[in-house]
């Protein structure tokens, strides 16, 4: 065998099956376009229609065939442990829908493995399903020996992407590594677990369609999905054990060498660090150019838990702070030239796994040291199930994680508990989440894909015109068909030809009017729930509307004139935000509406006001230069290569539409733009705010919208003026000296509240009395707050005394009656007897305290009774 380069069987792969008239396609984007798929993870998923027969394949194509990104974490626990599992991979596959099967492809698959790579036939091996004898023929014919072939039931030879969907009978082809490698068993042979036979190539024969209850439906035709494992392959051709130590992922171990000082094969625990690195790197790289941000749920998890687990083991071995960007920068010069979305992406993908590392820096101490006192606190050898959400919750640490860390304690975790905890925490999620806005849209099922494929998509003219002669196609009454709507009901309408635009990308739907010639209909919405079918939710006002009707449809165009102004300003401020900020800004969602629109996008931090009146600026300057927008449709790889800006993790189809703002601003945009930029007027960004740890989101109104804002805010200025006597300019600092004065007095409130008033005091003293034990006494009704403010009086009252004697007070405080009697030593001495005095008090306010003879307190119920029980003080002592 001669060595080769990844990159060499790559195209190896490629060119022979284009030989054999496979279409060369691109790999699809890690983010599959089927619900039924959290990633892609096999080349056969972009596929699935064409062998479900909804897509065709143009002629005079015989199959497909590609190189396809794919991630797989269902095994991440034995990733790094051996030689063949990785996270993420790349998968050589050719596909047939119909055009050759069996005989062909078993033909090939020998063909290319035997002459193109020079495999030795003696060191191949083939299995079959169980009771596949054709092929067992097909491979005999091509001169296999029988020995060389065995069969494998269901779970080894028969493939499936998922629970549902086209599947079929595999047969797969084995490389012998040889004995050395093996487990040495007398049963070992292909399907072992040990490194012996490398199985290097999946042929799939899919037949059927896999159903929801279980059942297979045969397939209108019978087609081909093979995988070829590119990793797999580079090992055996460049005749090492192991796909770490290819040429790609060799390098990336050694950048792990570097950054840890420690040589790959001196130590097995840093040998399976550097490992693990150099796979979760590579899958974090790739998902984050195909649109995946980091998050707690779907793939976003599935992104943060390799990150993670990344920055965990990277930890282990001792590299500290930031790292990852040096295997980003690794990825992008090994695989750019195959994969140009990790270099269009590449700020992105640095400065996310940045901010990531920090995020999750600083809580993977806190979290560690949760995570050693609940080791430490153990009793027994299980650590419960909701620690183990806590640290995921918490701290987020990933859940195998935690129980890598507590296995090599001999401490395992219990995974119902924590998966008990994760189910209640979605629920309160489900039961915290809004109503989703659509399901009256959604619920009417399947009465929209049926309109979509008897009357075929809609023609939409709306880009030239706001108005057309149109006729009533169908018409949906609380979704079912009718045949008519009568005056004074809503409905739905669907016409042959529209000039209004349906909600997509962001943009509202069009709203306006349609004439029968008998009276009026009020569009109230427009929307697409089948993609092509344009749905125009009316309302009938004075005159019915039937199937047939022949109608001018009138687009509300002072409406649309604003959305247009404000979807053209939306992609200006795109570009303004991506030339301040830097090229890490995608697009994440947004919202464009008449009044206002709304533009989500990537960043890690908050905006500066400097920085937003710099965006403001650049995007105004666009707008001041008048320039003409150009709106043009090529082919999606041309527009790439011109550098249109696509939307992150968006799917096109071959044929774009461009939308182009002079040369500052390109975009594949299917929505409704202003002729020129002047039309915008002018653009203001009314708030920036954070919706998501990496996500940032600004507001802006343009045209008459940012008058009506501009208005507003000066309105506002005016009437805060007027409030504050002073000219509008002088308003801030008139309010700020104002506040400063409120602050001052109210300071100087509070102290004045904790103080005794001054009055209070001298009041008191006014009415010093005699006590017949001859000491000096106040028996008063004094005004107090509370019992604390009481015993103050006590203090300021016993210091401004002639000769130390004793109070007596009574108060309300709060609507309670409160009293309060305290003596110096001297009284005291004298006789006077706090508690006692108290005590005789209380029944006439219908309470009771007591205390000590030198301070007693009480509260009651009655506040009438408050003179009374100053009366049985006085006559108790004076
Ligand atoms: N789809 C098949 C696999 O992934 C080829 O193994």
């Amino acid at each position: 065998m001669e060595f080769m380069t990844t990159a060499e069987i790559r195209e190896k792969y490629l060119s022979y099956f284009e030989g054999k008239g496979c279409k060369r396609m691109p790999s699809s984007s890690l983010i599959p376009d089927d619900p039924s798929l959290l990633l892609t993870s096999a080349g056969m998923v972009q596929f699935k229609p064409y062998f479900l027969q909804q897509k065709q394949l143009e002629e005079p194509y015989v199959g497909t065939t590609t190189v396809q990104k794919c991630v797989r974490t269902n095994d991440i626990d034995i990733i790094g442990t051996t030689g063949r599992h990785l996270s993420f991979f790349e998968m050589l596959g050719n596909f047939s829908f119909g055009r050759y099967f069996k005989k062909e492809m078993c033909a090939w698959a020998y063909d290319f493995s035997v002459n193109v790579l020079g495999l030795p036939a003696e060191r191949l091996y083939f299995t079959v399903f169980e009771d596949d004898d054709e092929t067992i023929e097909i491979w005999k014919d091509l001169g296999v020996p029988e020995e060389h072939i065995s069969r494998l039931g269901e779970d080894d030879n028969f493939w499936r992407a998922g629970p549902t969907g086209p599947c079929g009978p595999c047969s797969e082809i084995y490389f012998d590594q040889g004995p050395e490698f093996g487990c040495g068993s007398p049963d070992c042979a292909p399907g072992c677990d040990c490194d012996r036979f490398l199985e290097y190539w999946n042929c799939v024969f899919t037949q059927y369609d896999g159903q929801e209850d279980g059942t297979l439906l045969p397939l209108p035709k019978k087609n081909i999905d093979t995988g070829m494992g590119l990793e797999r392959m580079a090992a055996i051709m460049q005749g090492v054990q192991s796909n770490y130590d290819t040429d790609v992922l060799r390098s990336l171990v050694g950048v792990g060498e570097r950054l840890s000082g420690k040589a790959y094969g001196d130590d097995p625990e840093a040998d399976l660090a550097l490992r693990i690195i150099a796979d979760h790197s590579r899958a974090v790289t790739f998902m984050i150019a195909d649109g995946i941000l980091p998050s707690n749920e779907g793939r976003g998890y599935v992104l943060r838990r390799l990150l993670r687990r990344a920055i965990m083991k990277a930890h282990l071995i001792g590299i500290e702070g930031p790292f990852l960007n040096e295997y980003v920068d690794e990825i992008v010069r090994l695989m750019g030239d195959v994969y140009p979305e990790i270099v269009e992406n590449r700020e992105l993908e640095r400065k996310l796994i940045l901010s990531e590392e920090d995020r999750f820096g600083a809580t993977l101490r806190q979290g560690q040291s949760f995570l050693e006192e609940a080791l430490a606190n153990l009793e027994g050898d299980v650590l419960a199930g909701e620690e183990a959400f806590t640290l995921h919750d918490t701290y987020g640490f990933p859940v195998e994680v935690t129980r890598e860390i507590a296995e090599a304690r001999g401490v395992t975790v219990d995974m119902e508990g924590f998966e008990r905890s994760m189910a209640a925490q979605r629920e309160r999620a489900r039961a915290a989440g809004a109503k989703d806005a659509e399901a009256a849209w959604s619920t009417y099922g399947g009465v929209y894909a049926d309109l979509l494929k008897e009357l075929g998509p809609t023609r939409f003219v709306g880009y030239e015109a706001t108005s057309a002669e149109a006729r009533v196609a169908a018409l949906v009454r609380d979704g079912e068909r009718v045949e008519s709507l009568a005056a004074g009901e809503t409905g739905e309408v669907v016409l042959d030809v529209t000039p209004f635009y349906a909600e997509m990308g962001g943009e509202v739907g069009d709203t306006g009017l349609m004439d029968n010639g008998e009276g009026h209909v009020y569009v109230l919405d427009t929307k697409a729930p089948e993609k092509g079918l344009t749905v125009h939710s009316v309302r009938c006002e004075d005159a019915p509307l039937a199937v047939g009707d022949a109608v001018v449809a009138r687009v509300d165009a002072q409406r649309r004139a604003a959305i247009e102004r404000n979807h053209t300003a939306t992609h200006i401020l795109h570009a303004a935000l991506r030339q301040v900020l830097g090229e890490h800004v995608k697009q994440a969602g947004s919202y464009v509406g008449p009044d206002r629109l709304r533009f989500d996008f990537t960043h890690f931090e908050a905006l500066t006001p400097e920085q937003i009146a710099e965006v403001e600026r650049v995007a105004n300057l666009r707008i001041m230069e008048a320039v003409p927008t150009t709106i043009y449709e090529t082919s999606l790889d041309e527009a790439r290569a011109d550098g249109v800006t696509a939307l992150f993790g968006e799917k096109y189809g071959e044929t774009v539409r461009v939308v182009a703002a002079g040369e500052f601003s390109r975009e594949l945009c299917g929505g409704c733009h202003v002729g020129n930029t002047a039309e915008i007027g002018f653009a203001k960004i009314t708030s920036e705010s954070s919706v998501g740890a990496n996500l940032r989101r600004i507001e802006a109104v343009t045209s008459y919208g940012a008058l009506a804002y501009v208005n507003k805010v000066e309105a506002e200025l005016k009437d805060a003026a007027t409030a504050l006597r002073v000219a509008p300019f002088d308003v801030a600092e008139r309010a700020a000296a104002n506040v400063k004065a409120l602050k001052e007095l109210q300071q100087k409130g509070k102290r004045a509240q904790g103080a005794i008033g001054g009055d209070a005091v001298a009041g008191l003293l006014a009415q010093v009395q005699e006590a017949s034990a001859g000491y000096p006494v106040i028996i008063a009704r004094t005004e107090v707050s509370d019992g604390g403010q009481m015993r103050n009086l006590w203090d300021v009252v016993r210091s401004r005394m002639e000769r130390p004697g004793a109070l007596v007070a009574a108060a309300v405080a709060g609507g309670k009656p409160v009293l309060m009697a305290a003596g110096s030593d001297e009284a005291v001495a004298a006789g006077f007897n706090a508690g006692a005095v108290i005590k005789a008090m209380g029944p006439a306010i219908q309470g009771g305290g007591g205390g000590k003879p030198s301070m007693a307190q009480a509260g009651g119920k009655n506040a009438e009774g408050i003179d009374d029980a100053l009366q049985i003080a006085r006559d108790l002592i004076l």
